[in-house]
C-alpha cells in the first residue's frame, strides 16, 4: 500500500499537481456502475423505427450491431496501419481477430434472412427509401485501410485511374448506382457521394503508403511468420469479400424475389448482379491468390 501511495505521489507531482487533491477526491467520488461504463441508456435509446412494424426494430438493430462489429474491424486494422512499425506476429493476429468478427457477420445472419416476416419487411422497407446498408462508410473505411485503390477499380478503367482523386470515378461500387452510359448517379448514390465523398479521399491519401496490402509487401518471404501471416490475409479477404457478400446477396434474394420476380431495391441498384462477388471483384490482397482462384473468385469456398 505505501508504496502504491508512493508511485501516486511520483505520478501527479510529475504532472506538476498535488497528489493530496486527487486522493481526496478518490475519496469522494462514486464507484462506477456497467449501466454508466457501458453506457446502456445511451445505447438502447439509439432505435427509432419508422413504421409500427415490430420486425423493423430486428431490422434497425441488426444493421446497429453490424455497424459495431465493423467498428471492431477498423480498430484491429487501424492498430496495423496507423503504426510506424508492426511485428509480423501481431499483424497476423490482429488480422485473425478482423475475421473472427466477420465471421460473427456472416453466421449471424440468420437474423435477417429468417428472422423477420416477409410481408412486413416488404411494407416497411419501404419507408425507409432511398437509405440502403450500400451508404454504410465503415465498411469503404475498411476497403481504404486494407487495400490500394488501384484494387478497388473496375478492372477495365484501370488504366484511366491514374490518382487517387480520379480513381473514385472509377471504383466497383459505383456499379450499385451509377449509370455509365448516361453518368446519372442514383439518390442513394448523390446522398452518399455528398456526404462521404470528401472524407474517403482524404482517407484513401493518407492511407496511401501504409495500407494493410502495402505493408504486407515489404515483408520477406523468409520472416518467419510470413506464411503464417500471408494465410490469415487469405482468409480476411475471402471471409470479407465472398463469404460475407453471398450470405448478404441471398439474404436480399430471400426478401426482394418472389416467384422468380426481382423487386427493386431501396437504393435502386442492379442489385442482383452487383452484389455477387464474382461481379463486383473486390479482391484485397491480388497478389497472394493464385490465377485460378482470382478467375473464379466469389465461386470457390476456402
Ligand atoms: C433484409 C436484409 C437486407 C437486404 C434485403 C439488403 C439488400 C441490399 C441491396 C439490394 C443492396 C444493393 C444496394 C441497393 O440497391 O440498395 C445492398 C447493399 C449493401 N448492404 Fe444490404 N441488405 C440487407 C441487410 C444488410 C445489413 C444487415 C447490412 C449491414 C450493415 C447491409 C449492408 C450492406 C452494404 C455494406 C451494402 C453495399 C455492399 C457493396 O457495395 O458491396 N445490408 N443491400
Amino acid at each position: 500500500m505505501e508504496k502504491l501511495i508512493q508511485q501516486i505521489e511520483e505520478k501527479y507531482k510529475a504532472l506538476g499537481q498535488n497528489p493530496e487533491t486527487y486522493l481526496k477526491g478518490l475519496l469522494h467520488s462514486k464507484p462506477l456502475n456497467y449501466w454508466d461504463y457501458v453506457q446502456v441508456d445511451a445505447l438502447l435509446n439509439l432505435q427509432t423505427p419508422r413504421t409500427d412494424f415490430a420486425d423493423e426494430m430486428i431490422f434497425i438493430i441488426y444493421h446497429q450491431v453490424t455497424e459495431l462489429m465493423l467498428k471492431l474491424i477498423k480498430h484491429e486494422i487501424s492498430q496495423i496501419v496507423f503504426v510506424d512499425e508492426i511485428d509480423t506476429k501481431i499483424f497476423a493476429e490482429k488480422v485473425d481477430r478482423a475475421s473472427r468478427y466477420t465471421e460473427i457477420l456472416t453466421s449471424s445472419f440468420g437474423v435477417m434472412s429468417r428472422g423477420m416476416n416477409y410481408e412486413d419487411y416488404n411494407k416497411f422497407r419501404l419507408s425507409l427509401a432511398p437509405a440502403s446498408g450500400f451508404q454504410s462508410v465503415q465498411f469503404r473505411e475498411i476497403e481504404l485501410y486494407t487495400t490500394n485503390i488501384i484494387n478497388l477499380v473496375k478492372t477495365e478503367f484501370k488504366e484511366k485511374a491514374t490518382t487517387i482523386e480520379n480513381s473514385f470515378n472509377y471504383l466497383y461500387w459505383l456499379d450499385a448506382g451509377l449509370d455509365r452510359r448516361t453518368g446519372k448517379k442514383s439518390l442513394t448514390l448523390l446522398q452518399f457521394e455528398e456526404k462521404y465523398l470528401a472524407h474517403l479521399i482524404e482517407t484513401a491519401n493518407s492511407c496511401k503508403t501504409i495500407n494493410m496490402n502495402t505493408k504486407f509487401t515489404t515483408i520477406k518471404t523468409d520472416d518467419v511468420n510470413y506464411e503464417t501471416l500471408k494465410n490469415a490475409l487469405r482468409k480476411f479477404d475471402y471471409l470479407f469479400n465472398v463469404k460475407w457478400p453471398l450470405t448478404h446477396l441471398e439474404t436480399a434474394e430471400s426478401y426482394l424475389i418472389e416467384a422468380g420476380v426481382k423487386r427493386a431495391a431501396t437504393g435502386m441498384s442492379d442489385w442482383q448482379k452487383y452484389l455477387h462477388p464474382s461481379y463486383q471483384r473486390r479482391i484485397f490482397f491480388p497478389e497472394i491468390w493464385s490465377e485460378e482462384e482470382l478467375k473464379n473468385w466469389g465461386n470457390f469456398a476456402l
